[in-house]
């Protein structure tokens, strides 16, 4: 007999029990309850399939995929005291089986291993939150189409190096999210369907000799098919590190576009109005509306790439197959979820609340010479100029303006003249930023019916 301090669940060849302190470094279950219904989904479908291939009888599989049932509600219901001295969320489990069931809870690890058991419990978690992920990427984009479909003819300044740099369209600039959103999209719908096969049956690293079916587990838990090789079966993280790196650039995306939503939301731009209800006061100065969604956002990149390098770390140098080390990935990867998941749905909120100022829009596309592209296009165009030719008359243009103060279409044709004298009246049409915008009509470019056609195309593949 062993130590009565040992553990229950391989105590056997122990004649002690742990150091607190071994203990406390040990243990998962502190966060690994969070798997608690997956742990179960799969110890159940593994008990079915070990009575169906005749490893164990009907009657041991119906009492053990009952009392699993049991202890789910009593963990949903709140009444399951996690154990520490019980490491994980496995261990727990099936030693509440074996309090509610008796002896034939012994029986449910034949075949398996907490490790090919973690794998599992872990891939259908972060299977869960992909799709998840998917569904607040969809209702994002949904939001900014809405934008965009509104605003296809609205004018504001497009910018390189946050300088004015010629006029677009507010459509032409939320679908520019469409698009970074829906490369994530793709990017999760991939990784989805490369993750989504069935480690259980591994065992510990090498299979079993017990005559179990994989393919029926991996179907009853709607894995594709069961992963090929028991040894990366079971030291494979792969899944997690493709969900954080998707997680990270779509995190970097939505930072980019709240950055966006800072700027633009300061009394200095007052190209959009936030919501209230996405908006929070200073406790000092009556005035002021924050945007501390989109900062918050902005920040949670920070985190979510941390959880990314943090699980790559812990990965990389492994030696196959499973390490205890491989035991840190969760945690990185539940932070990631939450705050992911809560950036998503907090942009769509904001997308769908936000008004766009189309007066400070429209002021702001037509200053800072954002027409002077156009000029020197019509010198080309009409006037049959080289392009290098063009630009340096309409810098000269440029330069006149600016010692004036102001703005192109305010010159006279006589200063126009003065600079080359082939310019005619004509030129004036293409200054305004409407024309300029208008005649942008290369695919993919700002033209408002370019940008209604992009909505009809993303509306339509949507479905
Ligand atoms: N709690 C462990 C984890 O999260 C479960 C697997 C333990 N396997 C083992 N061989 N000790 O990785």
């Amino acid at each position: 007999m062993t130590d009565k301090t040992s553990n229950q669940m391989w105590g056997g060849r122990f004649a002690a029990g742990p150091d607190a302190i071994m203990e406390a470094i040990n243990a998962s279950i502190g966060f690994d309850k969070r798997m608690a219904a997956q742990d179960i989904a799969g110890s159940r479908a593994h008990a079915a399939m070990l009575a169906a291939t005749g490893v164990i009888s009907d009657n041991d599989a119906d009492a053990i995929r009952e009392g699993l049932l049991t202890v789910l509600s009593e963990i949903e219901s709140g009444d399951f005291v996690f154990s520490t001295a019980l490491e994980d969320i496995h261990m727990n489990v099936e030693a509440r089986l074996k309090e509610v069931i008796g002896e034939p809870a012994g029986r449910l690890h034949t075949g398996r291993s907490r490790n090919d058991q973690v794998a599992t419990d872990f891939k259908l978690w972060v299977r869960d939150q992909f799709d998840a992920a998917e569904s607040g990427i969809l209702a994002l984009i949904k939001a900014l189409l809405g934008q965009a479909e509104a605003g296809a003819d609205w004018v504001m300044p497009g910018f390189t190096h946050l300088q004015t740099a010629q006029p677009v369209t507010w459509g032409h600039h939320m679908m520019a999210y469409v698009e970074m959103f829906g490369r994530d999209l793709s990017r999760v719908r991939d990784a989805r369907a490369r993750m989504n096969e069935s480690p259980l049956g591994a065992a510990a690293l090498a299979g079993t000799s017990f005559p179990i079916d994989r393919e029926m587990t991996a179907a009853a838990l709607g894995f594709d098919r069961p992963a090929a090789n028991s040894l990366d079966a079971v030291s494979d993280r792969d899944f997690a590190l493709e969900f954080l790196s998707c997680a990270s650039i779509c995190a970097m995306h939505l930072s980019r576009f709240a950055e966006e939503l800072v700027i633009w939301s300061s009394a200095q731009f007052r190209f959009v109005q936030l919501s209230d209800r996405f908006s929070t006061g200073s406790s000092i100065m009556p005035q002021k509306k924050n945007p501390d969604a989109a900062e918050l956002i902005r920040a949670k990149v920070g985190r979510i790439f941390g959880a990314n390098t943090a699980l790559m770390m812990v990965m990389k140098g492994l030696p196959l197959t499973y390490s205890k080390d491989m035991q840190e990935d969760k945690e990185q990867v539940f932070d990631a979820a939450d705050n992911w998941m809560l950036a998503l749905a907090a942009m769509e909120g904001m997308v769908k609340d936000m008004t766009a100022n189309q007066a400070s829009l429209a002021a702001a596309a037509g200053s800072g010479f954002s027409t002077a592209t156009d000029l020197a296009d019509w010198l080309v165009r009409v006037l049959g100029l080289p392009f290098r030719d063009a630009h340096h008359i309409t810098g000269t243009l440029v330069a006149l303006a600016e010692s004036r103060g102001c703005d192109l279409p305010d010159l006279s044709l006589a200063d126009m003249t003065g600079v080359h004298e082939g310019i005619t009246e004509d030129v004036f049409t293409v200054l305004g930023v409407e024309n300029s915008v208008n005649s942008r009509m290369s695919y993919g470019g700002t033209a408002p019916a370019q940008v209604r056609a992009q909505v009809a195309r993303w509306t339509e593949m949507l479905g």
